[in-house]
C-alpha cells in the first residue's frame, strides 16, 4: 500500500491552498478524478469577494454574507471568513497574484447580488478561477505528487480514526493510500442535477464516503441554484455571471419585460434564491427568459469567457440577448467542519464546497466561496501544522450502504438518476415527490455487496455514490418544514410555504 502524509481527495482551490501550507514541511499527495485542469475552481468567473474597497469594512462583508444567508449561518465562521479572508488576499497579493484594476491603478471592483457594494476583485475579466489556479499551482511547483483520473471509493478507518483512502480508475485499477491526515476536497454536487454550472463529475463522492466513514453532516437541503445558465438548443452551454447584472445587464422575459421589476427592491441584485425562483417559474409554465447585455460597454473584454462560450454554442451574444435558465451552482452544505477543517471523524478533514462551516447559511453571497476556499483551505494547514487535535470526540459508527452492489441488480441510468434528483430536489421542493423519491433510491441502496466486474465498478459506484448522496440530501429536504433561502418546499399540494 501507498503511503503519504497527507493525503487531499481533490485539486481545486481549496485541495490546492492547503496543500501550499503543508507541502514544505509534509509529503503530500493529492489525487484527483479528472486530468487537473478541470474541475469547478477553474471555471469560476465572478471573483472573489473581499473587504479591500477604501469605503468598505470586513464588518459590511460578514453583514451582507448573514443577510444574504437569511442569517442561518454560523456567525463565527463568517466572522473569521470576512476578517481573515481580506487579510489573506492582500497577502496573495503583495506575492504577486493581481486582479484588474482602474486606468488610476485601483482594483476594479465588480458588483453581484446582495452585496451592498462593489466588493468583488476578478481577473482576466471573468476569468477569476483560472487566474487563480494557474497562480497558486505554479506556487507548488512540483513538490506534490499528482494522480489524475482515480476517483475515491472509501475511507480507511482505523481504531476509529481516518487513515487513508481507496479509489479506482474507469480501467477498474483500485489504488489504496494511507495517510496520517487526509483532507477532503471533493467539490460540490452539481452533478447529481440534469442542469448545472458544476463540471457533471462532481456528484457528491466526497460527502458519501465520509458519511459512510461516520462524519456528521450539516444543511444538506440548502443547494443553490444559480439563475442564470446559458441554454442552446435546450441544453446547458456554460455560466451567464452575476457580475453581468452587476454591470447593467437584465433579466427580461420574451415580451421584452424586465421580470425583477417589483419583485425585489434590489431588482435584477436580489439575493440569488429571489431571482432563481422568478427564472423558475417562468420556465415552469413554459417561458423563456433571455439575459439583456446589450448595455455592457466592450462586452467581449470584460467577459471573454462568456463571450467564447457563447460564440462556441453558435449564440450570437452580439445581439444582446442571452437564454438563460437556473441550475444547480453550488452546495451550501457539506460534511460538517469546525473553523480548523476538522471533521467529526479523527484525522479526517474537509475544505472548500465539500466543508461545512456553517458560513454560508440557507444562500451563499456571491464570489464568497473562493474566499472561502483560500481562507478554511489555509487554516486547517495551519491546524496540522500546529498539531492540533480533536480531544475527546466519540465517533459515530461508520454506516451500512456501502459503495458496491450486486452486479446482479440493475442500476438506474445516470441520466435517470439525474432527471429524478432535479424533479425532486430543485429550486422547488414538494414533500410527497421528496418522499417518493426516497423510496426510490433505498430500493437499489438496499441491495449492498460486492461487485466482481472491475470495468463495470467505476461507473456503478459512481451510480450508487449518486443515489446515497440524492437520499441524504433528500431525506434532510423532508425533515427540514421551513422554507428559507434555496429551501422552498410545499407542503400541501400548490401551497408554498415562505
Ligand atoms: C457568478 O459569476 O455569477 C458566480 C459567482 C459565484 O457563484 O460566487
Amino acid at each position: 500500500m501507498k503511503k503519504t502524509d497527507v493525503l487531499i481527495v481533490g485539486g481545486g482551490l481549496a485541495g490546492v491552498i492547503t496543500a501550499l501550507k503543508l507541502v514544505d514541511c509534509m509529503q503530500v499527495t493529492v489525487v484527483m478524478q479528472g486530468d487537473g485542469n478541470e474541475g469547478n475552481s477553474w471555471k469560476a468567473q465572478g471573483g472573489i469577494a473581499a473587504a479591500l474597497a477604501k469605503t468598505d469594512c470586513a464588518d459590511l462583508h460578514a453583514a451582507d454574507t448573514l443577510q444574504a444567508g437569511y442569517y442561518k449561518n454560523d456567525s463565527s465562521s463568517v466572522h473569521v471568513l470576512t476578517q481573515e479572508g481580506k487579510n489573506r488576499v492582500s497577502h496573495w497579493i503583495n506575492q504577486g497574484l493581481s486582479f484588474d484594476r482602474t486606468q488610476d491603478g485601483g482594483f476594479d471592483f465588480a458588483r453581484e447580488g446582495a452585496h451592498s457594494m462593489r466588493r468583488i476583485l476578478h481577473a482576466g475579466g471573468d476569468q477569476t478561477g483560472k487566474r487563480l489556479m494557474t497562480f497558486f499551482t505554479e506556487k507548488l511547483n512540483g513538490r506534490v505528487e499528482y494522480l489524475t483520473g482515480f476517483a475515491a471509493t472509501e475511507l480507511m478507518i482505523k481504531d476509529g480514526q481516518c487513515a487513508g483512502a481507496r479509489f479506482i480508475n474507469k480501467d477498474g485499477l483500485e489504488l489504496a493510500i494511507s495517510a496520517n491526515f487526509t483532507i477532503l476536497a471533493t467539490g460540490g454536487i452539481g452533478g447529481l442535477f440534469s442542469e448545472t454550472s458544476n463540471d457533471t463529475s462532481l456528484i457528491g463522492s466526497g460527502l458519501v464516503i465520509a458519511w459512510q466513514a461516520g462524519a456528521d453532516l450539516k444543511d444538506l437541503e440548502y443547494i443553490q441554484f444559480h439563475p442564470t445558465l446559458i441554454t442552446s438548443q435546450n441544453r446547458t452551454v456554460g455560466l451567464a455571471s452575476e457580475a453581468l447584472r452587476g454591470e447593467g445587464a437584465v433579466l427580461r422575459s420574451e415580451d421584452g419585460r424586465a421580470i425583477m421589476d417589483g419583485i425585489h427592491p434590489m431588482k435584477d441584485l436580489a439575493p440569488r434564491d429571489v431571482v432563481a425562483r422568478t427564472l423558475d417559474n417562468y420556465i415552469q409554465n413554459g417561458k423563456r427568459v433571455f439575459l439583456d447585455i446589450s448595455s455592457i460597454n466592450q462586452f467581449n473584454e470584460r467577459f471573454p469567457q462568456i463571450a467564447q462560450l457563447c460564440s462556441h454554442a453558435g449564440i450570437n451574444w452580439q445581439e444582446g440577448y442571452l437564454p438563460v435558465k437556473p441550475g444547480a451552482h453550488f452546495h451550501m452544505g457539506g460534511i460538517k467542519t469546525d473553523l480548523w477543517g476538522r471533521t467529526t471523524v479523527k484525522r479526517l478533514y474537509a475544505v472548500g464546497e465539500v466543508a461545512c462551516t456553517g458560513v454560508h447559511g440557507a444562500n451563499r453571497l456571491a464570489s464568497n466561496s473562493l474566499l472561502e476556499a483560500i481562507v478554511f483551505g489555509e487554516r486547517t494547514g495551519e491546524g496540522i501544522l500546529e498539531g492540533s487535535d480533536w480531544g475527546e470526540i466519540q465517533c459515530n459508527k461508520p454506516r451500512t450502504w456501502q459503495t458496491r452492489l450486486k452486479s446482479s441488480h440493475q442500476l438506474p441510468k445516470i441520466a435517470e438518476i439525474r432527471q429524478r434528483v432535479s424533479r425532486s430536489l430543485g429550486v422547488l421542493r414538494r414533500e410527497s415527490m421528496l418522499k417518493e423519491f426516497i423510496l426510490w433510491t433505498e430500493t437499489y441502496l438496499d441491495h449492498t455487496d460486492q461487485i466482481t466486474d472491475n470495468q463495470k465498478a467505476f461507473t456503478d459506484i459512481k451510480k450508487v455514490q449518486m443515489l446515497i448522496a440524492a437520499n441524504l440530501i433528500a431525506k434532510a429536504a423532508v425533515n427540514n418544514k421551513d422554507s428559507c433561502g434555496f429551501h422552498t418546499i410545499e407542503t400541501i399540494e400548490g401551497e408554498v410555504r415562505l
